[in-house]
């Protein structure tokens, strides 16, 4: 079997055409442009990248954003007060804070700092904690990209017994709360878990979300398997790595992810329908 590729790109491209359509209409409803601010701490040049990756995302699509470059001698209380006038802001729908953040800095409490309602990155407990109660609102970006991607290869999911490799907050247990939420039966593997490779044979459904290249080799799979690609890895020459052994793999799973160009695209696109739905939620609030 030689796999069928999930192409993030094409597939991105087509939402993104979606999304200005969509867009024109709640312009023409009377609308203002949805507005995403974004804060960037210190000069980590990988988070520079993606910060300048989201800016032109918004700016092909039509929307309003702002970034904060802040330096890495931030406070916390600077960084929190900072968060709380975009919160009072009625012109900004979403606030992003690109992590990493530096090591003085409290992550989770800056998290927990966000309006939920312009958390864009689902990143917020309450908004992971609706994900868990089925009523999910604004849901983590690369899980609901991977599940944009599923939703591309159109069949049943309900039933599927699927795999996550990887259990951080942002990616491997939202990925699994998705995949629950789709009726699959999940195993999430950790650091942990004795005898993954034993786990994964079993899935449908494998998802490695781990940043490790290679991790992932072509006994783990069961034959027809979907394989997902979330870890991204720098190498060598600036080239990217995901964590499946991508050309062994292929000749046994039915569909598989690209790295670059299969799950990354999906993350950007969700956050920006993230940010359109939270501008909904919002100026429709203030109109009240
Ligand atoms: N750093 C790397 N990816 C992300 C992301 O999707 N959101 C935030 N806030 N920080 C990141």
């Amino acid at each position: 079997m030689t796999a069928q590729i999930l192409d993030g790109n094409r597939i991105a491209k087509s939402l993104r055409a979606d999304i200005r359509q969509e867009l024109q209409q709640w312009q023409a409803d009377g609308h203002r442009l949805p507005g995403l601010a974004v804060i960037l701490v210190g000069n980590d040049p990988a988070s520079e990248i993606y910060v300048k990756g989201k800016r032109r995302d918004c700016d092909e699509v039509g929307f309003h954003s702002i970034v904060q470059h802040l330096s890495a001698n931030v406070t916390q209380s600077d960084l929190e007060a900072r968060i709380a006038a975009l919160n009072a802001d009625d012109s900004i729908d979403g606030i992003l804070v690109q992590t990493p953040l530096p090591d003085h800095i409290d992550e989770d409490r800056i998290i927990d700092c966000i309006d939920p309602n312009k958390d864009i990155d689902g990143f917020h407990a309450y908004n992971i904690g609706l994900l868990a109660l089925r009523r999910p609102a604004l849901r983590s970006c690369t899980p609901k990209g991977v599940m944009l991607l599923l939703e591309h290869i159109g069949c049943e999911f309900k039933g599927m017994d699927a795999a996550i490799i990887g259990a951080s907050n942002h990616v491997g247990r939202p990925m699994g709360l998705e995949l629950l939420l789709a009726g699959c039966t999940v195993t999430t593997a950790h650091k942990f878990t004795r005898d993954i490779a034993a786990k994964v044979k079993l899935a449908d459904i494998v998802v490695s979300a781990v940043g490790k290249p290679n991790l992932v080799p072509p006994e783990w799979i069961k034959p027809g398997a979907i394989v997902i690609d979330v870890g991204i890895t720098r190498g060598d020459n600036n080239k990217l790595h995901g964590d499946v052994q991508f050309d062994a793999v292929k000749d046994i799973a039915s569909w598989i992810t690209p790295v670059p160009g299969g799950v990354g695209p999906m993350t950007r696109i969700a956050l920006l329908q993230n940010t359109l739905q939270a501008a909904r939620s919002h100026q429709g609030r203030l109109k009240l």
